[in-house]
C-alpha cells in the first residue's frame, strides 16, 4: 500500500513553505493527517481560504489513497501481510492468535502490578527480533506517561531474548508526556518519524492516566471521552497506514464494593471499549502467575492463558 509514504506535505499542490510550516505546527505533519482533516480545521491551522483548503485535502487524499474502495480479496491480501510480535509466552501468543498484531490497537487493562508495563517493555525488545524468532526486525516507540520506562529492564529482557542489550536500547525511542495535550502531540509527532525509522511498534503506557487525572468530576466526562477518542483515532491511523502494532495500557482499579457486575470495567468507558481492536484483561494469580483474558476481539475467541514474569522477561 502506498499510504502516502515518502510524500512530504510540501509535495502537495497549494502547500508552500509558509503553509507547510503552519500545518506542521498545528500537528498536520503528514499527508495522511491532512487527508483526514476537515476544511474548517485546515483553514484554521494554515490560515488559508476555503478553496485552497479543499484543494489541499483532495490532493492529500489522492496521495494517501484514502477514500478509495478496495475489493474484499484485496482486504484479504492485506490481512495476509499482517505481522505479529511475540509476547515471550507461547500460551499468551496462542491466545492472541500469534502475538500482538500490526495494523491494530491492542489494549491491556488490569490492576497495578498486573504486568502491563512489563509486557510493554517485553514487546519493545521482541519487536527487534527477526521474524523467525517472533519479531518484525523493527524499532519501537515508547510514549511514557507515568515515568515507568526502565532501560535496565530492557537490558535484562534483551539479554534474555538473545539480543545485544546496547543495540536493543538504541532501537527504542522514548518520549515522556506530562499531560494529555502533550500525549496527543507526541502521538502525532510519532507518526512522522515512524516511517523514517523503521518503527513497527508504538507503546502508550499508560493511555489513560493523564486523562483520568485531568478530567475529574462528571461534568467533564464528555470532554474527556472526546479527547480520548481523538487520540485513539490518531493511533488507529498510525497503526493502519504505517502497518505497525499499537500497544496501550489502561489501569483498572479493583472494586471491592462491587460483588456482581463486571470487575473488568476499565477507565475510558465505552469510547475505549469499542475502539481498541483487541482487549486483554490481566490479573494476578497465585505464585506470581498472571492470567490474561481476551475480552472482545473481532477475530479471536474469548479465552484465558497464564504467563509469568521472570528476570529475563515474560515466559510461559
Ligand atoms: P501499574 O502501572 O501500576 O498499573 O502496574 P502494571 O500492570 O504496569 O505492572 P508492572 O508491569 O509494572 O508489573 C510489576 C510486577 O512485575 C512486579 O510486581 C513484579 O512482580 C514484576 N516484575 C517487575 N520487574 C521484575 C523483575 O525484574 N523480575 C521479576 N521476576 N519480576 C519483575
Ligand atoms: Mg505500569
Amino acid at each position: 500500500m502506498a499510504g502516502g509514504k515518502g510524500i512530504s506535505i510540501e509535495g502537495l499542490p497549494g502547500v508552500g513553505e509558509a503553509t507547510a510550516e503552519k500545518l506542521r505546527e498545528a500537528g498536520y505533519g503528514t499527508v495522511e493527517s491532512i487527508a483526514v482533516a476537515t476544511v474548517a480545521e485546515l483553514r484554521e491551522a494554515a490560515e488559508i481560504g476555503e478553496s485552497q483548503a479543499k484543494k489541499i485535502i483532495e490532493a492529500a487524499k489522492k496521495a494517501a489513497e484514502i477514500g478509495t474502495f478496495v475489493t474484499a480479496d484485496k482486504v484479504l491480501e492485506r490481512r495476509k501481510t499482517i505481522g505479529w510480535i511475540t509476547t515471550g509466552g507461547k500460551q499468551l501468543d496462542n491466545l492472541l492468535g500469534g502475538g500482538i498484531e500490526t495494523r491494530a490497537i491492542t489494549e491491556v487493562f488490569g490492576e497495578f502490578g498486573s504486568g502491563k508495563s512489563q509486557l510493554a517493555h517485553q514487546l519493545c525488545v521482541n519487536v527487534q527480533l527477526p521474524p523467525e524468532q517472533g519479531g518484525l526486525s523493527g524499532k519501537a516507540v515508547f510514549i511514557d506517561t507515568e515515568n515507568t520506562f526502565r532501560p535496565e529492564r530492557i537490558l535484562d529482557m534483551a539479554a534474555g531474548a538473545g539480543l545485544n542489550p546496547t543495540d536493543a536500547l538504541r532501537n527504542i525511542l522514548v518520549a515522556r508526556s506530562y499531560n494529555t495535550d502533550q500525549q496527543l502531540l507526541i502521538a502525532e509527532k510519532a507518526e512522522e518519524i515512524i516511517g523514517k525509522e523503521g518503527v513497527r511498534l508504538l507503546v502508550v503506557d499508560s493511555l489513560t492516566s493523564h486523562f483520568r487525572a485531568e478530567f475529574v468530576g462528571r461534568g467533564t466526562l464528555a470532554d474527556r471521552q472526546q479527547k480520548l477518542a481523538r487520540h485513539l483515532l490518531t493511533l488507529h491511523r498510525i497503526a493502519d497506514l504505517k502497518d505497525i502494532a499499537v500497544f496501550v495500557t489502561n489501569q483498572v482499579q479493583a472494586r471491592p464494593d462491587l460483588f456482581f457486575g463486571d470487575p473488568t470495567r476499565p477507565i475510558g468507558g465505552h469510547v475505549l471499549g469499542h475502539s481498541a481492536t483487541t482487549r486483554v484483561y490481566l490479573r494476578k494469580s497465585k505464585g506470581g502467575r498472571r492470567i490474561a483474558r481476551v475480552v472482545d476481539s473481532p477475530n479471536l475467541p474469548e479465552g484465558e492463558s497464564i504467563f509469568v514474569i521472570t528476570e529475563q522477561g515474560i515466559r510461559d
